[in-house]
C-alpha cells in the first residue's frame, strides 16, 4: 500500500469537491504533460480559492442549477490556464506568493500612458525604458491597446477584439515580448480590461444584432421607452454632453440597449453567466502573456438594478471575487486594480471590506485624495481635505491605493456634501468653485484648464488639463513648479503605488491641437493627453530647464521614497486634524519607525509646532527630502516656506 503525500491528500480533497460536477478537471491537470509537483501546486490552489469562488457566485447566482455548472466551469478554464502557463510566469507566481506585499512596498513607483502617444507602438515602448527607469518606475500602465472599433471609441474604451492587439501597436506576440523586457527590469505591466461594455462592433454586440437570442442575453436590451424611463428616473449621466442618457436606441435590435457611457459602448449583462465565463477566459489569457496587473474599468457600472443609481451595487463585489478566485488558482502573480471613481464612502469597498475582505481588488484608485490635492491648492486651505480624510474608513491590509495627481481622464469633484457641510461650505458651492478655479475664470486663478461635460441640470462641470496647465506653469513657473512638486510629493507619501501620468513628469502643458485628431473634436480630455515631446525630454536631466526641474524632482520623489521602509502602504494613514489652515500633516506609524508628512498648501510660510513631532514618537526630525535636520524659527516653530513638502522621519543613525 502506498501513502500520499500531504500535497496528493490535499489535492484529492480538492478534486472532490467538484466530484459530481462531471467537471473534466483530471483529464485537464492529469494529462502527461504536468509534473507531479505542478499538479500537487493547483491542488493546493484550488483547496484554498475555492469557497472563494463558490460563495461568490452563490451571491449572484442564487440557483443552483445555474451555478453548479458555471463553478465546475470555470474551476476547468482556470486549469487549463494553469497548465498552459508558461515557466518563467510559474516562478513569478511563486515569486510573489512569497511577498504577497509586493504592491505596498515603497520601491513601487507608477507610470501611465497612452502606447502610441508615448512611444508610437510596443516595440517602441521597450526601446524607451530609459526614461522610465531614471524615473524610477517599477510599475507601466499602457492605457487600452486591444483592437477597439474603428472611428471614435473612446480611448480605445470601446473594444472590438480582446484576443488582439490594436494592429497599428502590434501583435499579442509583441505584448509578450515587453511583459517579458519589463519583466527583466523590473517593471511589472498594467493594462486594462474594459468589463463594463464593448465595441457595438464587437461579435457579441454584432450577433445579438442579427438576432441571435443568446447574444442578446449579453446585453441589457430594453423593449420599450417606459422600461428606459424607469430606470432612468434614478440613473445619473456620465457624459451628458456628447452622450446624453444611458441608453440608445438601437434599429437592428428594435429595441434599446444600455449605453452607461458613449452610445456604440454597450453595458454587458453581468447577471448572464456566460459573459463571466467569457471575461474568465480573457482575463487568464492575458495573465498568461505576462500582464501582472488588470485594471478593470468603470467596474462600479457593472449590476444594475431598478430604483438605484446603478453603481456599486453589492454583486460587483461578488463578480470581482469570484475572477478574482480563479485568477489566484491559474496565477496568483496577477492583481486586480478597480477603477472605481466614485464617491468616498463607497470607494473603499473596492479593496474588500465584509464579506469580500483579501478576495476582491489589490489596487484602487483613491480619487478622494486626488480630488483633495487640488482642492487645497485652489483654497490655500486644508480644512475641508482634513474632514474629508479622515471621514474615510481605514483601508483592509491587503489593499493598496493607486495615487494619483493626474491620470488620463477628467477631474470631476467628489466632493462629499456632508464632509463640506461638516466644514461649513456648501458641496455644490465649492464644486462651482473648483470648477471656475481651474478653468481660470476665477479672479487670479491661476490655472489653464477646460471645462469638460457641463451639465446645466446639476450644475456640474468636470476639468480637463495637465498637471502643468492646471497648476499655472505658464502663468508663474516657480510658483507652479513647486506647486507640481508638493501635489506629487502628497500622493507619492500617501500610502500605495504613486502612478504619474505621461508627460506630467516634464512638466508638459495642454495640447493645443487637441481637437485635430479625427474622433477626438468633441472630447478635450485629448488636451492633457499630449504626445510625450521627446524633445523636452532630452532635456530631463537640465535641471535649468523646466523639464530638468521637474523630472528631477519626481525622480528624487520615488528614489527617497524606495528607501523609506516608513512608507510601506501597509502603515496606517493618519491626517491631523489641529493644525495651520494652510498645512496638511499625514502621519504613518510603521513598525520601522514614524513617518510624518507635512505640506504647506499655501502661497504664505506657516507653521508648525515641533513639540508634536515629538508627541508622534519623532525624536531627531529629519526631512528625507531635503535631506537635512530640521531647523526651529521665530517663536520656536517650524516654518514651511509656501508650497513646501516635508517628509520627516528620524535622523539616519
Ligand atoms: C473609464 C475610463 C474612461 C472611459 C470610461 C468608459 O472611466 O477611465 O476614460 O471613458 O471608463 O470606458
Amino acid at each position: 500500500m502506498t501513502t500520499m503525500s500531504a500535497p496528493a491528500e490535499v489535492h484529492a480533497a480538492a478534486a472532490a469537491r467538484l466530484e459530481g460536477s462531471a467537471l473534466g478537471l483530471d483529464a485537464v491537470i492529469a494529462g502527461p504533460g504536468l509534473s507531479r509537483e505542478r499538479r500537487d501546486a493547483f491542488g493546493l490552489r484550488l483547496d484554498r480559492f475555492y469557497d472563494d469562488l463558490a460563495s461568490a457566485l452563490a451571491e449572484i447566482h442564487p440557483d443552483p442549477e445555474v451555478r453548479a455548472p458555471l463553478t465546475a466551469r470555470m474551476v476547468e478554464l482556470a486549469a487549463a490556464a494553469y497548465a498552459e502557463r508558461a515557466d518563467e510566469l510559474h516562478t513569478l507566481d511563486a515569486r510573489r506568493l512569497l511577498t504577497p506585499d509586493w504592491l505596498q512596498q515603497p520601491r513601487m513607483f507608477g507610470y501611465a500612458c497612452y502606447t502610441e502617444r508615448f512611444a508610437d507602438d510596443l516595440r517602441g515602448v521597450a526601446a524607451r525604458l530609459d526614461h522610465l527607469e531614471e524615473l524610477g518606475v517599477t510599475y507601466l500602465h499602457l492605457m487600452p491597446l486591444l483592437q477597439p472599433r474603428e472611428g471614435d471609441n473612446d480611448g480605445g474604451y470601446a473594444v472590438q477584439d480582446y484576443r488582439a492587439v490594436r494592429s497599428d501597436l502590434g501583435t499579442m506576440d509583441d505584448l509578450r515580448d515587453l511583459a517579458t523586457t519589463l519583466r527583466g527590469r523590473g517593471i511589472s505591466l498594467c493594462m486594462d480590461l474594459v468589463v463594463n461594455h464593448v465595441a457595438r462592433e464587437h461579435e457579441w454586440a454584432a450577433r445579438a444584432r442579427t438576432g441571435d437570442e443568446r447574444y442578446r442575453d449579453y446585453f441589457h436590451v430594453l423593449p420599450d421607452r417606459a422600461a428606459v424611463e424607469a430606470y432612468e428616473q434614478t440613473l445619473p449621466e456620465v457624459f451628458p454632453d456628447f452622450a446624453p442618457g444611458s441608453f440608445t436606441w438601437d434599429d437592428d435590435l428594435d429595441a434599446w440597449v444600455w449605453t452607461t457611457f458613449n452610445e456604440f459602448q454597450w453595458d454587458l449583462n453581468w447577471a448572464n453567466p456566460a459573459v463571466l465565463l467569457e471575461f474568465t477566459e480573457i482575463i487568464l489569457g492575458l495573465a498568461n502573456l505576462g500582464v501582472e496587473v488588470l485594471r478593470l474599468d468603470a467596474i462600479a457600472f457593472l449590476w444594475k438594478r431598478l430604483g438605484t443609481d446603478c453603481q456599486n451595487q453589492p454583486e460587483v463585489h461578488a463578480i470581482t471575487q469570484a475572477l478574482r478566485a480563479v485568477t489566484r488558482m491559474a496565477a496568483p502573480a496577477v492583481a486586480f486594480k478597480a477603477e472605481a471613481i466614485v464617491g468616498p464612502r463607497d470607494l473603499v469597498q473596492y479593496l474588500g471590506t465584509g464579506r469580500h475582505a483579501g478576495r476582491v481588488s489589490d489596487l484602487a484608485y483613491h480619487n478622494s485624495l486626488m480630488v483633495q490635492v487640488w482642492s487645497m491648492l485652489a483654497a490655500r486651505n486644508t480644512v475641508l481635505a482634513r474632514q474629508a480624510l479622515r471621514a474615510l474608513p481605514a483601508t483592509p491590509a491587503t489593499g493598496t491605493w493607486i495615487t494619483y495627481v493626474r491620470c488620463h481622464d477628467d477631474i470631476g469633484w467628489a466632493i462629499d456634501d456632508r464632509d463640506a457641510y461638516a466644514v461649513g461650505v456648501t458641496g455644490q458651492g465649492h464644486r462651482a468653485f473648483l470648477s471656475d478655479w481651474y478653468s481660470g475664470e476665477f479672479p487670479g486663478s491661476w490655472a489653464d484648464g477646460l471645462v469638460f461635460q457641463a451639465n446645466p441640470a446639476t450644475g456640474d462641470r468636470r476639468i480637463s488639463g495637465t498637471a502643468a496647465s492646471l497648476l499655472g506653469l505658464e502663468t508663474d513657473p516657480d510658483a507652479a513648479l513647486a506647486r507640481i512638486l508638493l501635489a506629487h510629493a502628497v500622493v507619492a507619501a500617501w500610502g500605495g503605488i504613486p502612478v504619474v501620468w505621461s508627460g506630467d513628469e516634464l512638466g508638459q502643458p495642454n495640447d493645443p491641437g487637441w481637437a485635430s485628431e479625427p474622433g477626438h473634436e468633441d472630447d478635450n480630455r485629448w488636451a492633457h493627453r499630449p504626445r510625450l515631446d521627446w524633445t523636452r525630454a532630452a532635456s530631463r536631466d537640465d535641471p535649468d530647464t523646466v523639464a530638468g526641474r521637474v523630472f528631477g524632482g519626481l525622480r528624487h520623489l520615488a528614489a527617497v521614497r524606495a528607501r523609506l521602509p516608513q512608507l510601506h502602504a501597509s502603515a496606517d494613514t493618519e491626517v491631523l486634524q489641529d493644525t495651520d489652515d494652510g498645512v496638511l500633516a499625514v502621519v504613518r506609524q510603521h513598525a520601522s519607525g514614524t513617518f510624518v508628512g507635512l505640506y504647506n498648501v499655501s502661497d504664505q510660510a506657516r507653521s508648525f509646532e515641533p513639540h508634536r513631532l515629538h508627541d508622534l514618537g519623532l525624536t531627531a526630525p529629519y526631512d528625507a527630502l531635503g535631506g537635512h535636520p530640521l531647523a526651529t524659527g521665530s517663536m520656536g516653530l517650524l516654518w514651511l516656506p509656501p508650497y513646501a513638502a516635508w517628509w520627516l522621519v528620524d535622523a539616519p543613525g
